[in-house]
């Protein structure tokens, strides 16, 4: 989703530096772009560059020269839209009448409407649709009316309701504000004197530096330039808050393709070790937390998404192997359930980014009900990392592509070891991991792909794919829908195998593909029987298996991982997804209206 990245250095030309930030923020998914500094000798203080698409292939110099030469200072916005179209003027930043302040903004300010009414009534010119413009104009009244920037911008910041975050620059003062409201946002302490940075995602600077201040709710950074002066670059917290410096001892994993054409599929691939690495973790905190996990009076899993699948599958894994019964729900919908929580309770937060508001929202619901929260996280420093008492990474490295795949299995291994251990078998938890890690390094090789995309040729025109699956692969027909579906746009379905009969089954006709995720275990000879009712009405069924059938029209062998059948039988259809993507000329790393890092309600 939306991303910022902002950028003080001695001298000018810090315009570079925050499109090469940007384009760190491209896997984010967003649909336009901008940048803005302060011009060193020009009639409008601000200059402004904003476009429709993509910033990856863009000419980093075309652009800071279209800017001019600066006063050392830039910031810049990847934008997915939420209020008003995708149009170069929606695109931040966003500028004051003066042309002065120029502000970049992630997130929502919910109660926008009633300032932008009024602001119009009173004479300034709104260029755009978005809640964000609203920023400078209410900045640039505070400062008509005599106060200083500093005050005009905190004053402003505690009238915004919603979770946001935004970076505001001042020609005139020679400020930038960085303001936290809900939405990360986090400053880098460059290794020039007088070099900072200020970003959205810490991948924004991770490049060049890994000294970081992290600036809270409800907290504002406030950063002085000028291009001539090293003294002035100071940085201030609103109310004068000491921060210490922090040094993130955190690789993002390879950030490059490493030869493969997308991010998906290298990611598909990586999965050959990314299941080991994830439960490669201290066995005694594993024990530790599998000690919480058993007393708590009441376990909540909650994630978004594909997270939000693991979580469900996650309840039928404490209940199989652990005979712990765990609430899963999906965190948009978790509000319900907020009676249960207690300081006995745990909540088991699963989060790729770290980022994601729905989750963000529902600790902040548990938290002062005194309910502890453990994250299960891939990115070290995130906003979830700091609001929980306890995380455990995912170990998976930077995943780009919007659909997630290695973070998917890598969550998924990691609550089937949490499982093992609550039940007192962590060993064996590992062994099967172990196993299902070299069965997947097994499965993936040229042979199966090729395989697999005969099958995305015969799939590639249908408007419609069934996916089914019973006890823990329910959940996963779920995400197997969600799969195909970001991936190739075709509609994509997935339900428990019990309950074809109730209302899917009317729409099988001659040739509806259905998949079915067929596992070892006591569900099979159900699963059989789901899958012959779908064949008798003409339905073309792919039976993703260890064994084949012969009321499969298509078979996809998967290893007989036992437990672990859940990360088995969804790595073969994040590889169709991949191949559909291809045959229908989408790219299958960015998917049209999604994003990676879904920082909105
Ligand atoms: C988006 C991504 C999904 C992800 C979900 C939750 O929809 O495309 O892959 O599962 O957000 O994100 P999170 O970062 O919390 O795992």
């Amino acid at each position: 989703m939306c991303g910022i990245v902002a950028y003080i250095r001695k001298g000018s030309g810090a315009s570079s530096r925050v499109i090469e930030g940007l384009k760190k923020l491209e896997y984010r998914g967003y649909d336009s772009w901008g940048i803005a500094t302060v011009a060193e000798e020009s009639s409008a203080p601000v200059a402004v560059v904003k476009k429709v698409g993509k910033i990856g292939s863009v000419d980093s110099s075309r652009v800071s020269r279209a800017l001019g030469r600066d006063r050392g200072v830039a910031i810049g916005h990847t934008r997915w839209a939420t209020h008003g179209g995708i149009t170069q003027k929606n695109a931040h930043p966003h500028v004051d009448c003066s042309g002065r302040l120029a502000v970049v903004h992630n997130g929502i300010i919910e109660n926008y409407q009633g300032f932008r009414d009024r602001l119009i009534k009173r004479g300034h010119r709104l260029l755009s649709e978005t809640d964000t413009e609203i920023i400078p104009h209410l900045v640039e009244e505070g400062m008509s009316a005599g106060r200083s920037f500093r005050d005009a911008v905190l004053e402003v910041s505690r009238q915004l309701e919603g979770r946001s975050a935004f970076v505001l620059m001042d020609a005139g003062s020679g400020q930038i504000a960085a303001v936290r409201l809900g939405a990360p946002l986090i400053v880098g302490v460059g290794k020039e004197p007088g070099e900072m940075y200020v970003s959205s995602d810490i991948a924004g600077f991770l490049d060049y530096t890994n000294r970081v201040m992290y600036i809270d709710d409800g907290q504002a950074a406030f950063l002085h330039f000028d291009g001539t002066r090293p003294k002035f670059f100071e940085i201030a917290f609103g109310e004068s808050v000491y921060k210490r410096i922090v040094t993130v001892d955190w690789k993002r994993g390879e950030v490059g393709k490493s030869g493969y054409d997308h991010f998906l599929m290298k990611e598909i691939m990586e999965q050959k070790h990314t299941i080991a690495d994830a439960i490669n973790q201290d066995d005694k905190r594993i024990l530790e937390i599998a000690g919480s996990i058993r007393h708590a009076s009441v376990v909540f899993l909650v994630g978004s998404g594909t997270a939000g699948r693991v979580c469900a599958a996650g309840e039928y894994l404490f209940s199989t192997i652990a005979k712990k019964h765990v609430n899963a729900e999906v965190a948009s919908e978790f509000r319900n359930y907020k009676h249960y929580l207690t300081n006995k309770a745990l909540m088991i937060a699963i989060s790729q980014s770290g980022e994601t508001t729905d989750v963000l929202e529902v600790i902040d619901i548990a938290k002062p009900r005194g309910a502890k929260v453990l994250s299960l996280l891939n990115v070290f420093g995130s906003t979830m990392m700091r609001m929980s008492d306890d995380f455990l990474m995912i170990n998976a490295g930077a995943e780009h592509a919007v659909a997630s795949t290695k973070a998917t299995t890598a969550q998924l291994s990691l609550v089937t070891l949490l499982a093992y251990a609550t039940a007192g078998r962590l060993d064996e938890g590992k062994r099967l991991l172990l196993n299902a890690a070299a069965q997947v390094n097994d499965m993936l090789n040229p042979r199966y792909e090729e395989y697999i995309k005969k099958l995305a040729r015969k799939l590639k025109n249908k408007h419609d794919i069934m996916i089914i699956g019973r006890g823990v692969n329910y959940p996963m027909a779920e995400e197997a829908a969600i799969k195909l579906t970001e991936t190739s746009y075709i509609h994509a379905h997935g339900f428990a195998g019990g309950e074809l009969k109730h209302g899917p089954l009317a729409l099988v006709e001659k040739g509806t593909p259905c998949i079915a995720l067929i596992a070892n275990d006591d569900t099979k000879a159900e699963m059989l029987s789901n899958a012959i009712e779908v064949k008798a009405r003409g339905g073309y069924v792919i039976g993703v298996s260890p064994e084949n059938n012969k009321i499969f029209d298509y078979w996809i062998r998967v290893p007989d991982a036992g437990n672990a059948s859940p990360i088995a039988n969804i790595i073969p259809i994040q590889m169709l997804g991949y191949h559909l993507a291809l045959l229908r000329g989408i790219n299958p790393d960015y998917p049209r209206n999604l994003a990676k890092s879904v920082t909105v309600k």
